[in-house]
């Protein structure tokens, strides 16, 4: 047997009820359709109700915050958390190379430019180092701002990406953004249940944010999160997402232009159900993980771990195999043979949006890049 076969053949056997055997497909174990019976018998299909408040309160419980904020998805999440943190039309915000492309769109949907950072090859996510360097040279600090030496602009923040859920060297950049005077924010969409040195990510800059696509660990469909202890954050992006609205039993007084993308009920009802049983999609994505680092320790290829001093929720499982076209030839295999699996995203600084878009050298996220293919990880129902 190939080395493709073996492994397109052992994946089968851990999804044998899927044909094809799918990347995510998501799992609905629990009461997901008595809740939205109850949805559509008490009318409560809107935000209003007690879904949306019920999700929100058990995310703060996960991931231990005063405040969570449902959206209609994680990049609009980003783009409000964006704007109430005082992101201006102009500013910079640096984030990875390596990230799905919603985290560079939320910057330019702010009227932000996005500076791209290189990964780390162990953690895949923004490398301190790389952010470091960028800022030794390009960066000067007056009154407590950052301006860009290159640009001219104020880089006001840094949003790193903890990729398929395993947790970024967070306090390392943390304290790189306080030295530069820069905010600190979380693009922690595929990190629900992930702890860095015991702490939930997306909880250790000014806030963070959940995505709830059909994707991931739980899915409301469609849906975001943001999750702060910063109350007047919370608030503002309460405000902003409903609409500006000045709250008042009858009038409607709006005193900005605001935006509609508050949760509805329907979407939260399918996530609070999963909420749930949280615990067993965590158990079951470790167990996957553990039988995969197994497997592909037996065959010598590279399965990706949790970093150090992390606890991962292993959304999104991957493996590195030797180069480009290894990785090639393994993708058109399995595709081929009944399971899904695809590279790691183009990496951002090379899309046709962010060309002109400052950037350092990336080599680790092209030795990634070439290299990095994702396997299935659904949650798996035994
Ligand atoms: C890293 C990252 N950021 C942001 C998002 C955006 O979330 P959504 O798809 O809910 O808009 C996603 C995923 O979907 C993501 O993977």
């Amino acid at each position: 047997m190939s080395l493709n076969q073996q492994i397109t053949e052992y994946i089968k056997t851990l999804y044998p009820n899927q044909i094809p055997v799918l990347l995510h497909c998501p799992e609905f174990l629990g009461n997901e359709k008595k809740y939205l019976a109850e949805c559509i018998d008490t009318k409560y299909v809107s935000y209003i109700g007690r879904f949306v408040a019920g999700m929100e309160d058990k995310i703060k419980e996960i991931t231990g915050t005063k405040y969570a904020v449902a959206l209609v998805n994680g990049t609009s999440a980003l783009h409000m958390l964006l704007l109430a943190i005082g992101i201006n039309p102009g500013d910079e915000v640096i984030t990875q190379s390596l990230s799905f492309v919603a985290t560079s769109a939320a910057i330019v949907h702010a009227q932000a430019a996005p500076v791209f950072v290189d990964v780390e090859q162990n953690t895949l996510g923004m490398s301190p180092e790389s952010l470091a360097d960028f800022l030794e040279e390009y960066a000067e600090v007056k009154n407590r701002e950052c301006f860009n030496k290159k640009t001219g602009k104020q880089i006001k923040a840094v949003i790193p990406m903890h990729t398929f859920g395993h947790p970024v060297r967070i306090d390392k950049i943390q304290t790189i953004c306080d030295k530069y005077s820069l905010l600190l924010i979380e693009d922690s969409a595929e990190s629900l249940g992930s702890f860095y040195n015991g702490k939930h990510t997306g909880t250790f800059g000014r806030a963070g944010i959940l995505s709830f696509n059909g994707n991931k660990l739980v899915t409301t469909g469609g849906g975001g999160m943001v999750i702060t202890d910063d109350e007047a954050v919370a608030n503002r992006i309460r405000y902003l997402s409903t609409t500006a609205k000045r709250p008042h039993r009858w009038e409607f007084y709006h005193d900005e232009v605001g935006y509609n993308l508050r949760m509805p009920s329907l979407n939260a009802a399918v996530g609070l159900a999963q909420l749930e049983y949280f615990d067993r999609i965590l158990e079951s994505k470790r167990e996957t993980a553990l039988m995969y680092q197994q497997f592909f320790d037996k065959l010598d290829i590279k399965f990706i771990t949790e970093p150090d001093n992390a606890k991962s929720n292993y959304w999104l499982n991957a493996i590195l195999l030797d180069d480009r076209s290894q990785r090639d030839e393994f993708l058109e295999y399995s595709n081929d043979n009944g399971v899904q699996t695809r590279p790691a995203w183009t990496l951002l600084h090379t899309l046709p949006p962010y060309q002109h878009c400052q950037h350092t050298q990336m080599p680790n996220a092209e030795y990634i890049a070439d290299r990095l293919v994702n396997i299935p990880s659904s949650v798996r129902v035994s």
